[in-house]
């Protein structure tokens, strides 16, 4: 046990790589799936509805469990099995508790994941049964699962690894890094779906501290999106039963609400809303004509593009833009499956191939 929390898992991760710029000690145990050095893929496509000067995706989905949550994680269950905690523990609306039943898992340590009762993508679920996590469908929202676990984590002695943990948002900060170093500097604009607000909390910290490092000569401009119909930031009060197809958003009182506002102002930026149906055009968009084949929060920030490519083009030209792909489409076969046509049945035979290719 105690060799299995003090080695090495695996070489350049992303305790090892950013080692100096994060929370750990001589003691944290170099935990790594393998997470960070995500790609940062140059439009081909979409580009030419925005009409911006450079767009790339972020694409956080290539992470070890196919959402951005992995970057903190690794970072804060690191930390708690050096502080030699026993479980560790978060609400979710799934990534969440894919990433820590995963990487406690990896570590050595029990998870507890509290998810809303029938609201979780089922890739997820899949992901945090498979990790062997003790799963709590809660009859309630991700709000009311968030306030449980956090009074179960004053309580017990357990380690609550939601971005409320501050680990978790030293960990996600590594994603500005990884986008500076690769363009030279920071982007004009980084376009990112906000739930909880954690990772645009994140990714400004990042930046900033790049920043002041000289590191990068400027700070991006932070357009944070919201589903409409789970907006409280936008609306400026909690949504009480938020309601949205991008379940992984589906959050009606962000924990980091103040931090997520202050990222918006410093930087100049905005968090606006996008409707269900704008968030599926971007989506079909992105799979159709880039390759990318994300969940449903993601393509909000991309749908959250198209709407200010409308409604103020000008202020996107000559821009360089980056949105943040957070999470995988495979963790979502449903909503995939129910939008898209489907598939051919055909029989096993040359000519009918043929003829359902349109070959014949
Ligand atoms: N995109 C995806 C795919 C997410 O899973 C989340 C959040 C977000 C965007 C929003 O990020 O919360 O930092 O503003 N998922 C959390 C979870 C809430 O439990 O997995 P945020």
């Amino acid at each position: 046990m105690t060799e299995r929390l003090t080695g090495t898992s695996a070489a350049g991760g992303l305790l090892e790589r950013y080692r100096d710029r994060l929370p750990i000690t001589d003691e944290t145990p170099m935990l790594s799936l393998g997470e960070g050095g995500t790609p940062l893929v140059r439009s081909r496509r979409l580009i030419e509805r925005v009409g911006c000067k450079d767009l790339y995706f972020k694409l956080e989905m290539c992470n070890p469990t196919a959402s951005f949550k992995d970057r903190g994680m690794v970072v804060a269950v690191a930390r708690a099995a050096e502080a030699r905690v026993r479980a560790v523990l978060c609400a979710s609306t799934g990534n969440t508790s894919a990433s820590a039943a995963a990487y406690a898992a990896h570590s050595g340590l029990e998870a507890f994941v509290l998810v809303p009762h029938g609201r979780v993508a089922r890739g997820k679920l899949a992901q945090a049964v498979a990790h062997g996590a003790r799963v709590l469908a809660l009859r309630g929202n991700f709000d009311d699962a968030l306030a449980i676990a956090r009074n179960v984590s004053e309580k017990h002695p357990v380690s609550l690894v939601n971005s409320v943990n501050p680990y978790r948002i030293e960990g996600q900060k590594t994603a500005a890094f990884e986008i500076v170093d690769e363009l030279g500097d920071a982007p004009d604009l980084l376009f990112i779906p906000v739930g909880n607000a954690g990772n645009i909390t994140a990714y400004w910290r990042g930046f900033v501290e790049y920043y002041q490092a000289e590191r990068a000569g400027q700070k991006p401009r932070l357009m944070g999106w919201q589903a409409a119909g789970a907006a409280p930031i936008v609306r400026g009060e909690p949504v009480d039963d938020p309601q949205t197809v991008a379940t992984a958003i589906r959050i009606g009182n962000p924990a980091s609400w103040e931090f997520a506002v202050t990222a918006r102002d410093e930087s100049g930026g905005q968090i606006d809303a996008v409707t269900d149906d704008e968030i599926l055009a971007a989506y079909h968009l992105l799979a159709e004509e880039e390759g990318i084949f994300c969940e449903p929060a993601s393509a909000a920030c991309v749908a959250g593009l198209f709407k200010t490519a409308a409604e103020s083009p000008e202020s996107l030209r000559d821009r360089t833009i980056v949105c943040v792909i957070t999470g995988h489409g495979l963790k979502d076969p449903e909503t995939a499956l129910a939008i898209e046509t489907e598939a051919t049945e055909v029989d096993a035979d040359l000519s009918a191939v043929e003829s359902a290719m349109g070959l014949a």
